[in-house]
């Protein structure tokens, strides 16, 4: 073996360990990348619902700290959303949906001449603000089977409003939480 020889040999076992710790190098980049876009998605404060943290878990709502994010007036401009199929005003009717005035803690479904779904019939609470904010995010999931046709407001900021709005509208506004 010349001289020559064992210096190729050599070449070969150092572009070999080049090769190794070069890909070792760029496999720590890559996983380093999935590290941090995982974190990344850490951060996003609302669950699978798309609820946001301060209402995510169901019976846990800081109502207090809800509410202090809306404003009646702005209560109204979301109620728009609703007026389609329900009334809010004193002595207003039935629509598609009951009539709302003074909803709030009322028993669910109280209206005589309203024809509700069982699934409200039957659910034999009242409209508290934990009750009324949790059916406000997701009616279909808070009160499975009810009829009303509407996705729900996901927003806190208009939650609380329509909240607010829903009280305000009734000769005896409740005291806020
Ligand atoms: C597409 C029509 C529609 C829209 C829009 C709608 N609702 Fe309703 N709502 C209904 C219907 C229908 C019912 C009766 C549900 C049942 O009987 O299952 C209902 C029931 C209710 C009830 C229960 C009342 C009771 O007497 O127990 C409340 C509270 C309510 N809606 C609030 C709202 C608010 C607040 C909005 C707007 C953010 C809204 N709804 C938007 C159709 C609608």
């Amino acid at each position: 073996m010349d001289s020559f020889e064992i210096n190729k040999i050599i070449a070969a076992i150092i572009v070999t360990l080049i090769i190794i710790f070069g890909i070792g190098k760029i496999s720590d980049v890559m996983f380093n990348v999935e590290k941090l876009s995982v974190a990344a998605y850490k951060v996003e404060a609302t669950d699978d619902d798309g609820k946001v943290s301060l209402a995510s878990t169901d019976n846990d709502v800081d109502i207090s700290a809800l509410l202090a994010l809306g404003s009646v007036e702005h209560g109204q401009k979301v109620f728009k959303k609703c007026k389609a199929c329900h009334s809010i005003k004193k002595g207003g009717g039935n629509n598609i949906g009951p009539k709302l005035w003074d909803v709030m803690f009322r028993p669910v479904a109280a209206i005589d001449d309203y024809k509700y779904s069982k699934a409200l019939t039957d659910y034999k609470k009242e409209w508290t603000w934990d009750e009324m904010n949790g059916f406000l995010i997701k009616p279909s999931k808070w009160i499975k089977g009810n009829k009303m046709g509407f996705a729900g407001l996901k927003d806190e900021k208009d939650r609380a409003s329509v909240m607010l709005y829903l009280n305000q509208n009734s000769d005896q506004p409740k005291e806020l939480p």
